[in-house]
């Protein structure tokens, strides 16, 4: 039997639509931004690498946030992992099958193979290895390439981000035959920021767009799933509605707790949250415990939606800790160690943000400082 997990929206005609956009401009890229956890990656992977696919394109998949340090190489290995799954079959009759066989003795079985089949090797340097990996990999896949690149604006954190921007976009241009691309990010304004940081080599160059969220599509599934296992009860989908808008528009987290909510048999949405953020308390109470309390004030202000260096949010900090002025410099301080307990996000020279909508409530709910 299906579970709450299984439940899918499938988006073709956003895909579709996508795809039409690339076709029209050539060599140049969508971006496509949404928040966290809204279901960018999930679309790259469920609709549009499937839609591409139909459409005579290769798809390739790179993940620059988990390559931070290295984001060309992450580019460039996902284009080997591709070339490599068209060149070398993955069972030995098949890596037979493709090494020519020179001499075959006339008595007995004298077979002698040729050497496997082996090209000039890539360029070493990854600008120039990213062009020829491009023309490699269209050539043998006998079709263009959509390269699809996720948190693309790690580029603007990584060091020597710029020249990899200023890489791609020559590539981009040159190769616009047989390579298109597709970005996704989760700040428009992070973008924006990172292109004009890096000289604007590609600004006005990607074509910006909102990526929009899940409808009522998947809360849909969600009730009647819900009603399925509770053939007796029913979730009000206005319910869902507010509660889908109040924590941003993550399928992922709604699915939580409504799976918390199943799982007592509650109808009551607000019930459910509160239950749920119950349990959460104590988990994002166990991640502050290790923070003193002048860096949960800053994580705070953060969460109010205060400029944690602005001059009265300093004073606001001052004032919470008798003795202790809080300085610039020791805010720095304290938001490196936020974003190193991942409780804040950055990105590109944005402001420091605290992601999740529900720890952001807790956080501002009174007595987190007092605790
Ligand atoms: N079309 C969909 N149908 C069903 N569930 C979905 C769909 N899209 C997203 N989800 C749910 O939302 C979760 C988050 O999606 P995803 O990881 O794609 O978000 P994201 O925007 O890439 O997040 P991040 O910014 O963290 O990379 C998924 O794990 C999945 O549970
Ligand atoms: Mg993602």
């Amino acid at each position: 039997m299906a579970t709450f997990d299984d439940l899918q929206v499938r988006r073709p005609e956003l895909a579709k639509s996508y795809l039409a956009l690339i076709d029209a401009q050539p060599g140049r890229p969508l971006a496509m931004f949404a928040p966290r956890r809204v279901g960018k990656t999930y679309f790259l992977d469920h609709d549009l690498a499937p839609a591409a696919a139909k459409h005579h394109l290769l798809p390739v998949y790179a993940d620059l946030w988990n390559y931070k340090a290295n984001p060309l190489e992450a580019i460039n290995h996902a284009l080997e992992e591709a070339l490599d799954d068209i060149n070398v079959p993955k069972s030995r009759a098949g890596r037979l099958g493709k090494t020519p066989i020179r001499k075959i003795g006339l008595i007995g079985a004298s077979v002698d193979l040729g050497d496997a089949p082996a090209r000039r090797a890539l360029p070493t340097a990854p600008q120039l290895r990213l062009d020829a990996l491009v023309v490699r990999l269209a050539s043998a896949a006998q079709k263009p390439v959509l390269l699809m690149l996720d948190e693309v604006q790690t580029l603007g954190d990584a060091e020597g981000g710029d020249s990899t921007i200023a890489a791609l976009r020559a590539v981009l241009h040159k190769r616009r035959d047989i390579l298109k691309s597709v970005f996704t990010g989760s700040s428009q304004e992070g973008l924006a920021r990172m292109l004009s940081t890096a000289g604007a080599p590609m600004y006005q160059f990607a074509q910006l767009l909102d990526f929009p969220a899940l409808g009522d599509e998947y809360l849909e599934l969600l009730a009647r799933h819900f009603s399925s296992i509770h053939p007796a009860k029913s979730l009000a989908l206005e319910d869902l509605r507010r509660l889908y808008v109040r924590i941003g528009h993550k399928p992922g987290l709604l699915k939580d707790i409504v799976k918390g909510m199943s799982a007592e048999g509650a109808t009551d949405i607000d019930v459910g949250v509160k239950q749920f953020l119950t349990t959460q308390a104590t988990i994002w109470n166990a991640l502050l415990q290790p923070l003193d309390s002048f860096d949960r004030t800053v994580l705070v202000m953060i969460a109010r939606g205060l400029p944690p260096l602005g001059r009265e949010t300093l004073d606001a900090i001052t004032a919470l800790h008798a003795g202790k002025t809080a300085t610039v410099s020791k805010v720095r301080a304290a938001i490196d160690r936020l974003l190193r307990h991942n409780l804040v996000n950055k990105v590109a020279n944005g402001p420091v943000v605290v992601d999740d909508p529900l720890l952001a409530e807790h956080l501002r709910a009174p007595q987190t400082l007092a605790s």
